[in-house]
């Protein structure tokens, strides 16, 4: 298998090798840094991670992944830069790329990745866009691959916001990946029909298939995975609290959903989450609308069923497969 020079901008530019190849590979790291064994594999190389959004795990995955392959990083904050206000995208693309080995961008559109990629001489990698979150993807693999053995197969049920980048991206996971993806919401927020049409074709090589229910019983009965994320995301507008959470609110992951969905079943959730009043927004929304929990309930959150902080340390070993896997050339 050979990534040298690849960009990682979705899932969709990868077959099911290539992205076995990558959790598989992160497995092997995950292995070697909890021996202690040090392989600064890129030693003499630079890193840039520009966030136009702001981020706990992505951006420290990175910084550590950087760190113990040997690398320097350099992190772009989402006010600092000339990005898109006094410089393009493209001439920040070929400046950075004259000055760094690897980009890492977090940002709105994905177009915006594509285009950096495009105007880049070096990989350029998908830190999360509106529409995909393909680093998380990775992580969320490694972690159903351990706590279930495989990955063909598992179902997985996603309650919620699925049009937007973590909902997107766990439908083109399980098409590539020959999974069972259910979307169970408010059939407003299912992905676009394109989307939806693409995986469908995917689907049909790899054995996956897709669902979309409004039926949270029907649709959660039985999976291996019950997966959620927060009801407004990174970029809209806080207008939409009202609307999301009337629409959403029957959605919430509940411990009757978990036990619906059975014994095996586990909670996966990208992280951050709205579980309990312990946030700032947690608390306005609470001032303003009266919930004390949103996509999950606390009970549900903190209980063994969930694997949420396996599934976000796993995110650095991923995202250091995904380097090494782009930067070393074998
Ligand atoms: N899951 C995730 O991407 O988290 P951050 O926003 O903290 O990076
Ligand atoms: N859908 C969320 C994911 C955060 C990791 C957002 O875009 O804010």
């Amino acid at each position: 298998m050979n990534l040298y020079g690849r960009d990682f901008l979705k899932l969709l530019d990868f077959t099911p090798q290539e992205i076995s190849y990558l959790v598989d590979l992160a497995g092997e790291l995950k292995d070697k840094k909890q021996k202690g064994i040090l392989h600064e594999e890129l030693k003499g190389k630079n890193v840039a991670l520009i966030f136009e959004k702001t981020s706990t795990r992505t951006r420290c995955a990175f910084e550590v992944a950087a760190h113990d392959l040997g690398m320097g990083s350099t992190y772009l904050n989402p006010t600092d830069s000339q990005i898109g206000k006094k410089e393009s995208i493209a001439d920040t693309a070929r400046v950075l790329a004259g000055m760094f080995d690897g980009i890492e961008y977090r940002g709105f559109e994905q177009e915006i990745v594509e285009n950096i990629a495009s105007h880049s001489k070096v990989p350029v990698w998908n830190g999360l866009t509106n529409e995909f979150h393909p680093t998380q993807m990775l992580a969320d693999l490694l972690t159903i691959k351990e706590h279930f053995g495989h990955l063909k197969g598992i179902r997985l049920a996603y309650l919620g916001d699925a049009r937007y980048n973590t909902g997107n991206s766990l439908m083109v996971m399980c098409a590539k990946m020959g999974m069972h993806f259910v979307a169970v919401s408010n059939k407003k927020y299912f992905p676009s029909q394109e989307l939806i049409d693409t995986c469908q074709e995917i689907a049909k090589e790899t054995g996956a298939t897709l669902e979309f229910t409004e039926d949270v019983f029907a649709g959660t009965k039985g999976a291996d995975v019950i997966s959620t994320d927060i009801w407004v995301s990174m970029g809209e507008p806080d207008e939409v609290w009202e609307e999301r959470i009337k629409d959403l609110e029957p959605y919430r992951v509940t411990m009757d959903v978990m036990k619906n969905a059975g014994d095996k079943a586990v909670f996966m959730h990208c992280l951050p989450s709205f579980h309990d009043l312990n946030t700032g927004i947690g608390k306005d929304i609470k001032n303003k609308y009266g919930l004390d929990e949103m996509e999950v309930t606390d009970e549900v959150f903190e209980s063994d069923r969930s694997i949420v902080f396996r599934e976000a340390e796993n995110r650095m070993h991923t995202i250091k497969a995904v380097m090494l896997a782009t930067l070393k050339k074998d």
